[in-house]
């Protein structure tokens, strides 16, 4: 990108920003500083091109509802979060990273499969994997680590359950996966964890085409309006999307709730704790590096003119706490826990066509695991010194050593 956006005087934010010792739950402070002095502002990516920092609510869901931004990665100035990653982009991006009607086009060949409705049928079968992950974590033992032991199988065995792979497989993908999503890769690196992840799923896909079993994998095989490079992107973001994020929401939500033990009765109850769980993700927002788009035309947006061709990153963090929108009399402030707070109109699972397709799969397994997480082992507690995954562009915990 060339164009230099035109900001009066606010300064440059280099991106993504540093965790620097703050409050280890919140995303970087330099988000919160730049949305102080207002909803747009100015960035420069790590290749050096300058971006806009979309930092306010409502400028947010402009930029990620508006028809003039676009999510299609392989326009020449789509903001990167690292440096060198465009020679990786594929012609054949996942939906994720395109606009409609080809995005339409594929979301709506699984749309059917995250349903809620599809959703409350799974709740059976993701208590029972649940119960059994904390059976194995509390036999015989007193302590654990949450992250490996609770917060990562639960989703992992989940979306491997709906999708058709393999568990056996998940030390494989995971460790790919990890790559995929974290800063501190090399472009090199990079490109081996996504083309090994992509073989994976070819090879799978191929095998559910000649022997098809009841799962979405094998589904997404069986069409012919579908190039198999089409059902591996589509595969590869299911399973990163479905289990790298809730795992992180679960292990996040656990340490934070240990810190604020006064607010965990709030899960004990069917009523309050749907409502619980949006604050949990409306607090935590770990997507913390935002979302990156580009603008087609020019756009008027909180006070400044987005050129076409300019790329913008749009902080669902700084968008989450707003306090117009989610503070008010009686409640705590906004980067605090309530679990009272009314957070429904939330952006952590983005907003616009590309909102999360797996929201009500992951509301489902937020709910139901914290619940039996803190109904089974009300003694549980902190063992030791906790770990974050601050390299991550899905922030989350490494390790989180408990007792009970
Ligand atoms: C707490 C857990 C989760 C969070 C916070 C989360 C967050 C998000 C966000 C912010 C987006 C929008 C990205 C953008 O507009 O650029 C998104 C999209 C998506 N998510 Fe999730 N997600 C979660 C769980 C899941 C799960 C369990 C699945 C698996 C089924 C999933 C599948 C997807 C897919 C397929 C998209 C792309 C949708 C599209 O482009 O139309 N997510 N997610």
């Amino acid at each position: 990108m060339t164009t230099a956006p035109t900001a009066p005087t606010a300064p440059v934010l280099p991106l993504p920003a540093r965790h620097s010792g703050s409050c280890p739950f919140g995303p970087p402070p330099a988000y919160a500083e730049a949305a102080a002095t207002g909803p747009v502002t100015r960035a420069e990516l790590p290749d050096g091109d300058l971006c806009w920092l979309v930092t306010g609510f409502a400028e947010v869901r402009t930029v990620l509802s508006d028809r003039r931004f676009s999510a299609d990665i392989r326009h020449p100035a789509f903001p990167l979060l690292v440096a060198g990653a465009r020679e990786l982009i594929t012609d054949n991006p996942d939906f994720l990273r395109l606009d409609d009607p080809e995005h339409a086009r594929q979301r709506r060949m699984i749309t059917g499969e995250f349903l809620v409705k599809r959703v409350e049928t799974l709740r059976p079968e993701i208590q029972r994997i649940v119960d059994e992950a904390l059976d194995r974590m509390t036999a015989g033992r007193t302590t654990a680590d949450l992250v490996t032991d609770f917060a990562l199988p639960v989703p992992s065995l989940v979306i491997c359950l709906l999708l058709g792979v393999p568990y056996e497989d998940h030390d494989r993908f995971q460790s790919l996966s990890r790559t995929m999503l974290s800063r501190e890769s090399t472009v090199e690196q990079l490109r081996e964890a996504q083309e090994g992840v992509l073989e994976y799923l070819r090879d799978l896909t191929e095998r559910k085409r000649a022997q098809p079993e009841d799962d979405v994998l094998s589904r997404l095989a069986a069409r012919d309006d579908l190039t198999p490079d089409d059902v591996a992107a589509t595969g590869v973001l299911l399973l990163v999307a479905g289990h790298e994020t809730t795992a992180n929401m679960i292990a996040l939500s656990t340490a934070l709730l240990l810190e604020h033990p006064e607010q965990i009765p709030g899960l004990a109850d069917p009523a309050t704790l749907p409502g619980a769980v949006e604050e949990l993700l409306r607090l935590l927002t770990i997507v913390h590096t935002g979302l990156p788009r580009v603008a087609l035309e020019d756009v008027e947006l909180g006070g400044v003119t987005v050129r076409a061709g300019e790329g913008v990153m749009a902080m669902l963090s700084t968008a989450n706490r707003d306090e117009a929108v989610f503070g008010g009399a009686g409640r705590r402030a906004t980067d605090e826990l309530d679990l009272g707070r009314d957070a429904r109109r939330h952006v952590a699972f983005g907003f616009g066509v590309h909102q999360c397709l797996g929201q009500p799969l992951a509301r489902a397994e937020l709910q139901i695991a914290l619940e039996t997480l803190f109904r089974r082992l009300p003694g549980l507690r902190p063992a030791g010194e906790r770990e974050f995954r601050t390299e991550s562009f899905i922030y989350g915990m490494r390790s989180l050593p408990v007792t009970w």
